[in-house]
């Protein structure tokens, strides 16, 4: 089956072509960050507005480069939440006309979900069950996966999610946006210890996560420093060391949570998913961690840990071929619970 992918939740028009025999056969990506850097955060009507400027292109382009013409297409899928609902219905909209120009199923994908099974795209892909971190812009999950849709949450932020967190510290750190891997960038010439902030929730038993006070550290550290300062601000170093102070403190934080949700499941694999499981030292902190857990640690290259149309190609494309197809209501969600998706081919209620 051939399944042309469309992701539209947000600020990256992200399409592909994926084929389950072949896998991924190609994939093109536009990112708005330049349109909406100067507002310091996505600006969802100029988002929206975007999507429809380079929807069709991307596709036609990405059709060309999988060389697929649009009758070899089996199926199409498409981001349908959680997300920014205008952004959300121009893909939508792009996926279900085709479809029903080509007279092919069609099939709203959850985001998260694409996100928890990107590393399947990878050449050493995890087998179920295992534990999933989902740590995007949006959330911060810990998720029991025993197959597609057989999700049982762990636990989850109670506040801001970790890229949110790294974004807003990224904004006091006046870094551009998306803050997140600017501020790692910076951590690289931080010391580390000079700075130390708390690993916050991690000193009583649970799966939760708790980001925002961290926030508070950084910007009274801040402070702080630039008071002491004969200037007035904080010098480049010094920024640089709280960078390092939150960037340990989130991915320290993180691995605890992850080792407790081994033991806690038994289970010996760990998936990490989502734009902040392309950070380095969360990389390097929960491999050492899994190594001594007798685990293994599995995630996609980068460019697919970031909003992309390959996941939702290869999510789509598995329930699909599983049978499962868009009633005739057009329905996208601002917010969608990922343990509420049904299981592989079952219709969901
Ligand atoms: O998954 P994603 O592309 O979009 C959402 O579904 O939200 O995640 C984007 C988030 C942003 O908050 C961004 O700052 C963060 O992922 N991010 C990172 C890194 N790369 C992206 N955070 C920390 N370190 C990185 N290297
Ligand atoms: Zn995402």
């Amino acid at each position: 089956m051939r399944v042309l992918g469309i992701e539209t939740s947000c600020d990256e028009t992200g399409v592909a072509v994926y084929d389950s025999k072949l896998g991924l056969l190609a994939d093109r990506l536009y990112s708005q960050v330049e349109l909406h850097a100067r507002y310091g955060g996505v600006v969802p009507e100029l988002a929206s507005r975007d999507h429809i400027r380079k929807g069709l292109p991307l596709i036609q382009e990405v059709l060309v480069a999988a060389e697929t013409p649009l009758n070899a297409l089996d199926g199409i899928a498409y981001t349908a939440g959680p997300g920014l609902v205008g952004a959300l219905l121009v893909g939508a909209s792009l996926g279900r006309s085709l479809g029903m120009a080509l007279n092919i199923p069609t099939l709203g994908v959850h985001h998260m979900e694409g996100h928890l099974l990107a590393p399947m795209l990878e050449e050493r892909p995890p087998a179920f069950p295992f534990v999933a971190l989902l740590v995007s812009g949006g959330h911060t999950q810990l998720v029991r996966v025993d197959g597609i849709g057989r999700y049982r949450l762990l636990g989850e932020s109670l506040d801001d999610a970790a890229g949110e967190a790294f974004d807003k510290v990224g904004k006091m750190l006046g870094l551009a946006y998306p803050g997140g891997p600017r501020v790692a960038a910076l951590a690289e010439s931080g010391t580390a210890g000079r700075f130390e902030f708390p690993r916050p929730m991690t000193n009583r038993p649970g799966l939760d996560f708790s980001f925002s006070g961290l926030k508070t550290y950084v910007r009274n550290t801040l402070a702080e420093e630039a008071g002491q300062s004969p200037g007035g601000e904080a010098d480049d170093q010094t920024r640089a060391d709280i960078a390092r102070a939150f960037e340990d403190a989130v991915v320290q934080t993180l691995v605890i949570k992850c080792r407790r949700a081994l033991q806690q499941t038994g289970l010996r694999s760990l998936v990490i998913a989502g734009g902040v499981s392309a950070n380095k030292r969360l990389r390097e902190g929960l491999q050492t961690m899994v190594e001594k857990e007798r685990s293994q640690l599995f995630y996609a290259q980068p460019r697919f840990c970031t909003d992309n149309g390959a996941m939702i190609a290869y999510a789509g494309c598995q329930r699909l071929a599983a049978g499962e197809r868009d009633d005739l209501s057009l329905n996208v969600k601002a917010r969608w619970p990922l343990a509420s998706l049904p299981p592989l081919g079952r219709p969901s209620v």
